[in-house]
C-alpha cells in the first residue's frame, strides 16, 4: 500500500517537474488604465505597450524575451497583455501588486423570420405604430458588435442599400477580404490566442474575418440584419427575415475558429476584440460564446465585459447549451445580460406515418421522400454493423450501421451523443432513404428542425417510444415521412428548450442567472455560403438562410432589442436597459398558463430568469433597478475580493471597499436569497423613468416564506427620482426545503415592474 502510493507520488512529481518547463499562453490583467480614455493618441498607446514589455522584462530578464513572449497588449480600455509563459514565471507575476489577475488563455465554445412577429414587433408582417420597431426607428442610431465566427458580407442582411453615411463617431474598420459598407461597418479578426493554444502555423484559414462556419452570420443578422423578403430554407419558413434592430449598423469581431480539441474561442482573443470594439465606438456587444462558469477574474469575457459596461456598452451573452441539468448556466457576471433559450409558436412539421395507422407530428427542414409509398422501417439498433455496439448503432454513430441491412429503408435513430445532423449523415452514408430521429427522455418535447442531408423527421420522446414499440411489436414494419410544411400559432409557446443552461448560479448563488429568455429554437437567419446548412464537409448544398437552435440564437435576439432601446433611450445605462427588459417580461405562454419546460413541467426562474422578453413593454418599464460601476465594485467587495484587487478595477486608485457592502443590497432586478435559515432584510432602489406616478407593491411569497415590503407605496414626482424600499424575507415554520420561487411587483396600474424572488430554504 505504502509502496504503491510512493510510486504514484514519484510518477506525479516527474510529471509535474516536466510540466513546469512547459510554456502556456496566459493573460495578465492589470486593471484600470491610469489614463482617462480620451487621451488615446498613438504615442500614448505605444507607451502603454512599452510599459507592458518593461513590466514583463522585469520577470523574464530582458526586453527582447518580453517582446517575444507577448502576443497581445491590451492598451485602449483594457489594461494587460497576453503572453506565453512557464508556470513558474506565471506564479511570480501573480504576486506582483499591480496584477489584478493572471489566468490561462482558455478556450470557450460557441454555444428569422418569425420570431419578431411572435414578440409582437410586427403582426403578419405589418409594423403597428405601438411597435418598439417604429418608436425606436428600427434601431438606426445603434452600432451592434458581434463576437463570433465572423461574417458573410455578401449576405443581403448586410447590404447597405438605403443607408446614409456611417456615424461620425465610428472609428472601426474592415480587414482582409471582407469589405465594409454603410451597413456592415466593421470586420476584424483575432486569432493569436487560438494559435498560441493550437500551436500550428497560421494560414489563410485563420487570416480572415470572413465566416466560414455560418454561426457568426446567423447571430449577427439576428441582432441587426436588414429586412430581407423571401427568406427561406429550401422553401420553408418563407417570410421577411430581419434582425431585432434592422436599421442598426453592425460590426463583426471574429474570435472563434474551427474547433481544436473541443475549444474554438479563446480568452486572449475575446479580450482583444472587446478592447477594439469599445475603442471603435460600439453600443452593444453580443457574444454567443461561453465555457464553464468560473471565477470572474479568470475569465476573458467577464473581465472584458466589465470594462465595456464601465464604458457604457451593453454586453449580452448566451447562458449555454448544457441544460436541463441544474447549475449549468455560464456567463454569470452581474454586469452581463445572460440569455436562456425557448421555443416560439412556429413548427416545421414533418409527420411520421406507420403502416398500422399511427401518425406522429415531427419536425425537419429536409427534402421529401422520393416516392409517395410506404418504406421499410428499421431500428438503427437492428441495422448495426458487425463490429459496432447496439448502442452506437441506435445513436447512428459513425461507421456503426451496416449498409446491407439499412439500404433503401427508413432508419430509426435515437437522439443524444453525436450531432443530430451527423446521425442523418451516417444513415445516408449507409444507404438509408430516410431517418426518424426519436428524442431521448431528457429532450422530451423539444424537437428541432434541421436541414438533414436526407428526408427526415424528429419526433418527441413519447412518440419515439411508440415508434420503437411498433418496431418491436411486428415484423412487417413500414412507414412514411411527409414533406415538411410550416405551421404557425402552435401551442404551447414559448416553452423552455431542454438544452438551455439552468441556474442556480454556481459562482455567486446570490445572483439569479440566466436573466431572461428569448427565442432560440428553430431560428431562421442569414448564413454563410462557405459551407452547407449541416456544416458537414460533404454537404454541398448552399443556402443564404439557415435554421439553427441554441442559446447562441436567443442571445442576439436580446442584443437586437437592446439596440432598439439604445436608440430610443440613449441615456439609459446598461443596467437600466437590463432592468427594463427583465421587469417587463412574461412568465405565461400563449395558453395563458405558466411557461413549461421541454418535458411540459412548470418551468422556473432557473430556466427563464425573469421571464420571456416583451420588447414593446421594455421601452416603458416605469421604474428601473439601476447600477453603476461603483455598485459593481461593491459587488466584488461583497463577494470577498480583497480591496487591493477591487482597487485595480476602479478608475480611482484610492478606491476602498465600502464598509458593509452586502450582496443582498446589490441593486439587481431579481432577488435571490441562498441558504435562508431565519430571516433577512434586503434593500433595493428604484429609479423613475416614466411619468410622475404612485406605485404600490404586491407579491406572491414563495412557499414556506414570509415576505413584507416597507414602504408599501412609493410616489415619484419626476424622471430620475430614486426611492428605496426594504423587503424582509423570513422562513416560516413549514418544512419546505430547497428552492422556492415567488415574485414582487410594483405597479401604478399602467406599469408592472415585476421581479422574481428565489429563496433557498435550508435547515
Ligand atoms: C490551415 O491549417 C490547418 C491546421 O493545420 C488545416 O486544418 C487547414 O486545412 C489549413 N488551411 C489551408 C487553407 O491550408
Ligand atoms: C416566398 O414569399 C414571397 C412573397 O410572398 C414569394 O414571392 C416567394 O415566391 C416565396 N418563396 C417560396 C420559396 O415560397
Ligand atoms: C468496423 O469496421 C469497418 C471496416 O473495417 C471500419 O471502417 C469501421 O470503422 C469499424 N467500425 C467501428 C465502429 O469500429
Ligand atoms: C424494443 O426492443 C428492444 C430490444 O428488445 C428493447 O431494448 C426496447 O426497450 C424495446 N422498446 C420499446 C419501446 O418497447
Ligand atoms: C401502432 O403500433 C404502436 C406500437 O405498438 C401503438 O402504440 C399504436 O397505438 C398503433 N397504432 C394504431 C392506430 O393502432
Amino acid at each position: 500500500m505504502c509502496l504503491q502510493s510512493l510510486t504514484l507520488l514519484i510518477i506525479f512529481t516527474l510529471f509535474y517537474s516536466h510540466a513546469f518547463a512547459l510554456k502556456k499562453s496566459y493573460i495578465v490583467y492589470l486593471g484600470s488604465h491610469a489614463h482617462p480614455f480620451t487621451l488615446l493618441s498613438q504615442a500614448h498607446l505605444d507607451r502603454v505597450a512599452h510599459s507592458h514589455r518593461t513590466f514583463l522584462a522585469s520577470f523574464l530578464g530582458s526586453h527582447q524575451s518580453a517582446e517575444d513572449a507577448i502576443f497581445y497588449s491590451y492598451k485602449r480600455h483594457i489594461n494587460g497583455f497576453a503572453a506565453v509563459l512557464d508556470d513558474k514565471k506565471a506564479s511570480e507575476i501573480a504576486k506582483h501588486p499591480n496584477v489584478a489577475s493572471i489566468f490561462l488563455n482558455k478556450g470557450r465554445k460557441l454555444h428569422t423570420t418569425h420570431s419578431w412577429d411572435f414578440m409582437l414587433l410586427e403582426k403578419h408582417g405589418v409594423v403597428h405604430k405601438s411597435s418598439l420597431w417604429k418608436k425606436a426607428r428600427f434601431g438606426e442610431d445603434t452600432i451592434i458588435a458581434n463576437l463570433d465566427t465572423g461574417v458573410w458580407p455578401e449576405s443581403k442582411s448586410f447590404s447597405d442599400e438605403g443607408y446614409g453615411d456611417v456615424p461620425a463617431r465610428w472609428k472601426g474598420s474592415c480587414h482582409g477580404d471582407v469589405p465594409c459598407n454603410r451597413k456592415l461597418i466593421g470586420a476584424k479578426y483575432f486569432n493569436k490566442g487560438y494559435l498560441a493554444y493550437a500551436k500550428f502555423p497560421s494560414n489563410s484559414t485563420f487570416e480572415t474575418p470572413r465566416d466560414l462556419d455560418g454561426h457568426g452570420t446567423h447571430t449577427l443578422s439576428t441582432a441587426g440584419g436588414n429586412f430581407v423578403p423571401g427568406a427561406n430554407v429550401f422553401g420553408l419558413g418563407n417570410g421577411t427575415a430581419s434582425g431585432g434592430s434592422p436599421k442598426a449598423r453592425v460590426a463583426s469581431y471574429k474570435v472563434c475558429w474551427p474547433p481544436f480539441k473541443g475549444a474554438e474561442c479563446f480568452d486572449a482573443d475575446i479580450l482583444a476584440a472587446i478592447d477594439a470594439a469599445i475603442g471603435d465606438g460600439v453600443d452593444v456587444i453580443s457574444a454567443s460564446v461561453g465555457g464553464d462558469a468560473g471565477d470572474y477574474m479568470n475569465d476573458g469575457l467577464s473581465i472584458g465585459s466589465f470594462v465595456a459596461v464601465k464604458n457604457g456598452v451593453t454586453v449580452v451573452c448566451s447562458a449555454g447549451n448544457s441544460g436541463p441539468k441544474p447549475g449549468t448556466v455560464s456567463n454569470v457576471a452581474p454586469w452581463i445580460i445572460t440569455v436562456g433559450a425557448s421555443s416560439m409558436d412556429r413548427e416545421f412539421q414533418a409527420f411520421v406515418e406507420l403502416s398500422n395507422g399511427s401518425r406522429f407530428e415531427g419536425t425537419s427542414l429536409s427534402t421529401p421522400l422520393p416516392e409517395n409509398k410506404m418504406y421499410d422501417l428499421i431500428s438503427a439498433a437492428d441495422g448495426k454493423a458487425a463490429n459496432a455496439s447496439a448502442l452506437q448503432a441506435l445513436l447512428c454513430k459513425k461507421d456503426s450501421l451496416d449498409p446491407e441491412k439499412v439500404k433503401g429503408k427508413i432508419v430509426v435513430c435515437l437522439r443524444g451523443d453525436n450531432a443530430r445532423v451527423d446521425k442523418g449523415q451516417q444513415a445516408a452514408t449507409a444507404g438509408a432513404v430516410g431517418m426518424i430521429l426519436c428524442n431521448d427522455k431528457a429532450s422530451g418535447n423539444e424537437i428541432i428542425s434541421d436541414a438533414h442531408v436526407l428526408p427526415a423527421s424528429q419526433v418527441n420522446y413519447k412518440d419515439g417510444e411508440a415508434v420503437f414499440s411498433y418496431l418491436n411489436s411486428t415484423k412487417d414494419h413500414k412507414g412514411y415521412i411527409t414533406a415538411p410544411n410550416t405551421q404557425l400559432h402552435t401551442k404551447p409557446a414559448p416553452f423552455m428548450a431542454s438544452f438551455s443552461s439552468r441556474g442556480p448560479n454556481t459562482i455567486t448563488p446570490g445572483i439569479l442567472k440566466p436573466d431572461i429568455t428569448a427565442p432560440g429554437v428553430n431560428v431562421v437567419a442569414a448564413y454563410t455560403e462557405a459551407t452547407g446548412p449541416t456544416d458537414i464537409e460533404s454537404d454541398n448544398r448552399r443556402t443564404p438562410f439557415n435554421v439553427e437552435s441554441g442559446t447562441s440564437m436567443s442571445c442576439p435576439h436580446i442584443s437586437g432589442i437592446v439596440g432598439l432601446l439604445k436608440t430610443l433611450r440613449p441615456q439609459w445605462s446598461p443596467a437600466a436597459i437590463r432592468s427594463a427588459i427583465m421587469t417587463t417580461s412574461r412568465t405565461r405562454d400563449n395558453t395563458r398558463k405558466p411557461m413549461v419546460d421541454a418535458t411540459f413541467h412548470k418551468a422556473t426562474p432557473f430556466g427563464y430568469g425573469a421571464g420571456h422578453v416583451q420588447p414593446n413593454k421594455a421601452s416603458h418599464p416605469g421604474l428601473v433597478y439601476d447600477l453603476n460601476t461603483g455598485d459593481y465594485l461593491d459587488f466584488l467587495c461583497a463577494i470577498g475580493y480583497e480591496n487591493k484587487v477591487v482597487q485595480l478595477f476602479a478608475d480611482d486608485p484610492l478606491y476602498t471597499c465600502r464598509e458593509g457592502a452586502n450582496l443582498l443590497d446589490f441593486n439587481y432586478p431579481s432577488i435571490t436569497v441562498p441558504k435562508l435559515t431565519d430571516s433577512v432584510t434586503i434593500t433595493r432602489k428604484l429609479t423613475n423613468v416614466g411619468p410622475p406616478s404612485t406605485y404600490r407593491s404586491y407579491f406572491h411569497a414563495p412557499l414556506g416564506v414570509e415576505v413584507s415590503v416597507e414602504p408599501k407605496q412609493l410616489t415619484f414626482s419626476k424622471v430620475g427620482e430614486e426611492k428605496m424600499f426594504q423587503m424582509t424575507i423570513g422562513a416560516t415554520s413549514e418544512k419546505a426545503l430547497g428552492y422556492v420561487f415567488g415574485e414582487l411587483t410594483w405597479t401604478d396600474s399602467k406599469h408592472y415592474v415585476r421581479t422574481p424572488i428565489v429563496v433557498q430554504l435550508s435547515s
